[in-house]
């Protein structure tokens, strides 16, 4: 992808309590304000592809909330692609003004198709896929989170030379897709520790699909109920987070994975001297559409 991107630089936190480890954020966020992270990792290596295969219309699926949904359709305006996404949930078709992913996506010119819940878990049927060829005409088809093997091709890329003097390399996981890129570019002796975003066992095994490497584990402890569900503690270590280190994170996937290696860290998890690199994976865009759940339920927002 040749557009204006800012390679991510990792900053190295000032610890304000008692220790002898070295802490750095890799700043994948800062790489674009919606292409960020992950999503430009994932996404860069299928649009090759799309245009190696002469298509012209990009096609995904997604929730109301969508990182994924908002990085395709500015990827699909940004490089000349039309956009269909796929949304989970037929009430939100006439929610969009009111919210950010959606309204986004649609100023990007990124048309919609509302189904039901059955229906989304039902969207990489034939008959469904099918439909939509009809419906669309040809697309070239990225999954829900974009991660295929040409995602993790992209991942694998997050890693640099100057990455190898860390013991601990720390991300968030969703589908899986990030983290196996960055298990296939570490060094056998770094540990990837994976703190899933949401409840459930089946990660484990989305991993042993694309790792190529052992040298990783999950850290279970901080998925805060499941995906998407938040409390009053993790915005507020969020705010302290943001205000201490100058670093915003997002509620569902940055959040959680900052808030889980400053609590191992206070419980003595790494052993003295670990040197940890965390993977801040952008997803910033996701902030304003909880920010808007926050003020019904009438609790702290997220600064
Ligand atoms: C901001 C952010 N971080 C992390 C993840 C998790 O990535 P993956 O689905 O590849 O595990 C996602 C989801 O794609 C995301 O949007």
């Amino acid at each position: 992808m040749n557009f204006k991107v800012h390679l991510s630089k990792n900053q190295c936190l000032n610890l304000d309590f008692n220790s002898n480890h070295l802490v750095c954020v890799k700043r994948e966020d800062l790489i674009h304000p919606y292409i960020s992270g992950n999503k430009y990792r994932k996404l860069k290596y299928n649009l090759a592809q799309a245009k190696t295969e002469g298509k012209e219309v990009l096609a995904t699926f997604g929730g109301a909330f969508s990182n994924h949904i908002a990085a395709v359709a500015a990827v699909g305006k940004e490089f000349g692609f039309k956009t269909i996404g796929v949304i989970r949930g037929e009430e939100l078709v006439d929610k969009i003004e009111g919210n950010p992913t959606l309204k986004f996506a649609r100023s990007c010119d990124m048309q919609f198709k509302f189904v039901t819940r059955e229906a989304f878990r039902n969207k990489i049927s034939e008959d469904f896929i099918q439909d939509l060829q009809r419906e669309f005409g040809d697309f070239y088809l990225i999954p829900e989170g974009g991660t295929n093997d040409l995602a993790i091709k992209g991942c694998e890329e997050i890693l640099t030379n100057e990455d190898e003097k860390f013991d601990y390399i720390c991300c968030s996981v969703g589908t899986g897709g990030t983290i196996s890129g960055i298990i296939n570019a570490s060094k056998p002796d770094q540990k990837v520790l994976g703190f899933p975003a949401l409840k459930g066992d089946f990660l484990q095994e989305e991993i042993s699909k694309f790792a190529k490497n052992s040298n990783w584990q999950l850290i279970t402890d901080y998925h805060f109920g499941g995906y998407a569900k938040i409390n009053p503690k993790l915005i507020g270590f969020m705010n302290q987070f943001k205000s201490d280190y100058g670093i915003p994170l997002d509620p569902i996937y940055t959040g959680k994975l900052l808030f889980g290696v400053m609590d191992l860290l206070s419980k003595g998890y790494f052993p003295e001297h670990s040197k940890i690199l965390v993977i801040h994976t952008g997803g910033l865009q996701g902030i304003s559409g909880m920010n808007e759940l926050l003020k019904i339920k009438k609790w702290p927002l997220i600064s």
